[in-house]
């Protein structure tokens, strides 16, 4: 897909407060400093449509992008940020949860993963609650430039083995770099592809 167009629309606080549902949508979760605005700035080649952080908890909104006019493009605040109080960590997961739940033009979920790290407990049970909340997500890689190819591909392997312990078929998976600016055009391919089917069948979220 080429971006023709990338621009921020707003911040919101809660579901209730976003654009309205009218196009498909697409958002990016995962726990806090995983990369998920540094990504969205990669896939849509702009240095700073997302605002990124090298101090985790950065992203406290649910913040929307419109893309070429037609679809938009979700930065989630992350989710397991250790260095906030447990109630505040609980509003957020809250503010999170009825988003993903709510939002009826919310099409698929891009729940993304440090590639360097075995598979965390945190993150399977994100899954495992997108699994039983019947809400379609890929998983998505990032920092791969961190990690010698080979070792990306055994963490990659480590995580399939342990999904396929719950879960009977695999999701889609991309490896990704923000840093090198790899794998966001398999994401966008998997969009434009998405996007022409709701089209085609003339998917009309109002209804
Ligand atoms: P929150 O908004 O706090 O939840 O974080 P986030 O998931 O949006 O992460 P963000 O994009 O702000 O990136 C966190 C840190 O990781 C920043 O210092 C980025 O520069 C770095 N980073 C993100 N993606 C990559 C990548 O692909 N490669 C490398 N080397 N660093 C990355
Ligand atoms: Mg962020």
């Amino acid at each position: 897909m080429v971006i023709k167009t990338a621009e921020f629309v707003k911040s919101s606080q809660k579901w209730q407060d976003c654009p309205e549902p009218n196009l498909p949508e697409y958002a990016f979760i995962g726990r806090s400093n995983v990369g998920k605005s540094s990504l969205i700035n990669a896939m849509m080649n702009h240095k700073d449509l997302a605002k990124t952080s090298q101090t985790p908890g950065k992203t406290q909104l649910i913040n929307h992008f419109l893309v070429n006019e037609n679809w938009y493009l979700t930065d989630l605040p992350g989710y397991g940020y250790a260095k906030v109080s447990k109630r505040i960590r609980k509003d957020f997961e809250k503010l999170i949860t009825n988003y993903i739940l709510n939002r009826r033009n919310l099409v698929n979920l891009f729940v993304l993963i440090d590639i360097r790290h075995n598979p965390q407990k945190i993150d399977m049970e994100f899954i495992e609650w997108c699994g039983e909340s019947g809400i379609p997500f890929s998983i998505v890689f990032t920092k791969a430039d961190k990690m010698k190819p080979n070792a990306a591909k055994d963490n990659v392997e480590k995580y399939k083995e342990e999904l396929l312990k719950t879960w009977a078929d695999l999701p889609e998976i991309y490896v990704t770099s923000a840093e090198k600016k790899e794998g966001g055009d398999l994401i966008l391919n998997f969009i434009q592809k998405t996007n022409e089917f709701l089209t085609n069948n003339k998917v009309n979220f109002n209804e």
